[in-house]
């Protein structure tokens, strides 16, 4: 079988807290718990889970940003965090990243050329002016916007054009791996289906893998093949886009799925209902427990492991089997 594209093994990451007291040993946050996944090449691959579960996190590690408190990442075979920082610098070229906000992560003071062609400079590419004023036309090109783009600025393109302009930064490179971080987040609706449209037609001509970051699930049923959603850092359901959205096993997959608003007036929304913590949490819990309306004793002893269960895998003991 071929190896995957990009495979996360065994990663957590504790960010370091403030000490309140000087002699304290100094506390941390464990923001990833164990997240195993392999992306292959040519998938679209979702992550999804509420705000601050962790997905920037594994997002900066997947792109060799930060790094792992432990386990690690392998690209093409190669463990980002134990080869030589040439080689490392060597293989950026083939994975990049487009992040959310369209006006702050571009430099309003540069003009589209430097912008675009900036992670060329960062690789040290050796390229004359007119060679990288060419490639950057090209690329401007193939995402919708005009070769002659290249003498403008930021300011003078729309929210969804300069989303382009991100996606144009981050092919120059040909990168084999996309990770987009909630990429589309900020911008409204019918533009946002034309940059994933875009972004997947610019998927079928160059063969990429999107690691694709979202808290939207429609947008991520839209684009994605396979989905791992994450609480709390921990993997809780993954699969096929398709058999996990058809059957949602995970009580916290359904409820964010129940917060997908629906435009269909008839269509009555089931309630989310409140629950009140029956056991106490204590390190051994499952993640989900404080909040879980299927919540057993077995769940306060025990943190249920990813279990295949409908075709996909689940981490539940009480999985919701339709
Ligand atoms: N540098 C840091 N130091 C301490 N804690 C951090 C740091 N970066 C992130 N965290 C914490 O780690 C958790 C995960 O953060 P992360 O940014 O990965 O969440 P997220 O899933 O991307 O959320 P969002 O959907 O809001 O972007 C959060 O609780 C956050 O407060
Ligand atoms: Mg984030």
């Amino acid at each position: 079988m071929k190896q995957p594209l990009v495979k996360i093994e065994d990663v957590y990451k504790d960010y370091q807290l403030p000490k309140k007291y000087l002699f304290q040993k100094a506390p941390f946050f464990r923001a990833l718990h164990g997240i195993n996944l392999e992306l292959n090449q040519g998938s679209s691959f979702g992550i999804v889970g509420e705000s601050g579960c962790g997905k920037s996190t594994l997002a900066r590690i997947v792109m060799a940003l930060d790094n792992p408190t432990s386990g690690t990442v392998f690209f093409e075979g190669r463990d980002l965090f134990n080869i030589p920082s040439a080689e490392l610098r060597h293989l950026r070229r083939n994975f990049q990243m487009v992040f959310q906000d369209p006006y702050g992560s571009l430099n309003p003071r540069k003009n589209i050329l430097g912008i675009v062609a900036e992670p060329l400079d960062t690789l040290k590419e050796r390229l004359s002016f007119a060679e990288k004023k060419e490639r950057v036309s090209q690329i401007l090109v193939e995402v919708g916007l005009n070769a002659a783009d290249t003498d403008k600025f930021p300011h003078e393109f729309s929210g969804g054009q300069r989303q382009r302009i991100a996606i144009a930064r981050a092919l120059i490179t040909r990168p084999s791996l996309i990770v987009a971080d909630e990429s589309v987040s900020a911008l409204d609706v019918s533009v946002q289906a034309q940059v994933l449209n875009l972004m997947m037609d610019l998927q079928d001509k160059y063969n990429l893998t999107y690691m694709f970051i979202s808290h939207d699930l429609s947008v991520v049923e839209y684009v994605t093949d396979h989905v791992a959603v994450i609480y709390m850092g921990q993997i809780v359901e993954q699969g096929t886009t398709k058999s996990l959205f058809q059957n949602p096993l995970h009580p916290y997959t359904q409820t964010l799925l129940r917060a997908v608003p629906d435009v269909n007036p008839l269509n009555k929304r089931r309630e989310v209902k409140e629950r009140i913590p029956q056991f106490e949490m204590t390190s051994k819990s499952c993640p989900f427990l404080d909040r879980c309306i299927k919540a057993t004793k077995n769940c306060a002893d025990n943190a249920p492991k990813l279990v295949e269960n409908m075709g996909h895998w689940v981490a539940c003991f009480n999985p919701d089997v339709a």
